[in-house]
C-alpha cells in the first residue's frame, strides 16, 4: 500500500480544539501532515496542539474575522511554508423556533450569528486559504489545493428549531459547486461533507436516553458516527483528485423525520 498522500502537506483545520475538527487535525498529523489548528482563544486548542507534537501549531482565531484569518494564513506560511488543504469544522448551533407562543419571534441577532459563524466564517477561510495557496507555483497537471467544508444533514432534513442552523448549512451546500467552478482555474478543489449524528462533545452532553433515541434513528450502523470516520472522509477527499464540487453525506443512511 502506498504512503498517505497527506504526508508533507500543510493543512489549516478550523474548530480543531474539539469534536470533528480535533479528530481531523489528529489524523492529518498522524499521517504526516503539518497542521495549523484554529479555534477560539477561549478553546482548548493549545492543549490539543501540545499533545500532537511539533508538526502542528495552535493559532487562535475567530473564523468570522478577516484579521484573525489573515493571521492564520501568515502562520501557515511562516511556520510551514504555505498551504495545501483547508478544512472548515468551526461551527455553532442553536435550537430556537421561528415563533414561540410565549417567547415571541426568533431573535434576529441569534439567526444572524449562526449564519455569520457557519456560512460567512467558512467562506472567509476558503477565500483567504485560496490566496495563500495561489502563492505556490503549480505544474500543469498538478493540483494546488483542496478546500473542505462541513455542512450537516440538517441542510436537507432540518428539525424544529433548526431554521438558523439549517439555513447556514444549506448555504454551505449551495456554495460548494459555484466555488469549485470559481476555483477550477486555480487548480483548487472544493468539497463539502454533510455529517449525520456524530459522537462529539456536542452530543456527549445529552442524557443517555436521548443518545439512545438518536442512535435508534440511524438505519445502519445503528450508532453515532465516530469523529475519526469524519476525519477519514476528509483524508479520502484529499487523496481522490477526481472528487470536486460535491457534497457527501456521511450518516449511516439517516434521513431525519419531523
Ligand atoms: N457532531 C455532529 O453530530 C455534527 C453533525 C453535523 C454537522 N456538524 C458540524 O460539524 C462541525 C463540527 O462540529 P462538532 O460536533 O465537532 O462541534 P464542537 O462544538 O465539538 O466543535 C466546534 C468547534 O468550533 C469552534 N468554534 C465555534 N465558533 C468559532 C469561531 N467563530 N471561530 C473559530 N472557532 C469556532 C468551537 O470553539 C469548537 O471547538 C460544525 O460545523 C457542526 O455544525 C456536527
Amino acid at each position: 500500500m502506498s504512503a498517505s498522500k497527506l504526508k508533507g502537506l500543510v493543512a489549516v483545520v478550523t474548530g480543531a480544539a474539539s469534536g470533528l475538527g480535533k479528530a481531523t487535525a489528529t489524523r492529518f498529523v498522524n499521517q504526516g501532515a503539518k497542521v495549523v489548528l484554529v479555534d477560539l482563544s477561549t478553546s482548548k486548542g493549545q492543549d490539543v496542539a501540545s499533545s500532537l507534537g511539533k508538526n502542528c501549531v495552535f493559532q487562535p482565531a475567530d473564523v468570522t474575522s478577516e484579521n484573525d484569518v489573515r493571521e492564520v494564513m501568515a502562520c501557515a506560511e511562516s511556520k510551514f511554508g504555505g498551504l495545501n488543504v483547508a478544512v472548515n469544522c468551526a461551527g455553532i448551533g442553536i435550537a430556537v423556533k421561528t415563533y414561540h407562543p410565549k417567547k415571541g419571534p426568533h431573535p434576529l441577532d441569534q439567526f444572524s450569528k449562526v449564519l455569520q459563524v457557519n456560512t460567512v466564517g467558512s467562506f472567509n477561510v476558503m477565500r483567504l486559504s485560496t490566496e495563500l495557496m495561489m502563492k505556490r507555483p503549480c505544474g500543469e497537471l498538478e493540483e494546488r489545493g483542496v478546500l473542505i467544508n462541513t455542512a450537516s444533514v440538517a441542510a436537507y432534513d432540518g428539525q424544529i428549531g433548526q431554521a438558523a442552523y439549517s439555513a447556514s448549512k444549506g448555504a454551505i451546500v449551495g456554495m460548494t459547486l459555484p466555488i469549485a467552478r470559481d476555483l477550477a482555474s486555480c487548480k483548487i478543489r472544493v468539497c463539502t461533507i454533510a455529517p449525520g449524528l456524530f459522537d462529539t462533545p456536542l452530543l456527549a452532553s445529552l442524557p443517555e436516553k436521548v443518545r439512545k433515541f438518536l442512535c435508534d434513528t440511524v438505519p445502519f450502523p445503528p450508532r453515532l458516527g465516530y469523529p475519526y470516520e469524519y476525519a477519514h472522509m476528509c483524508q479520502s477527499i484529499v487523496e481522490n483528485e477526481y472528487m470536486n464540487g460535491e457534497v457527501i453525506r456521511i450518516d449511516g443512511s439517516l434521513r431525519m423525520m419531523p
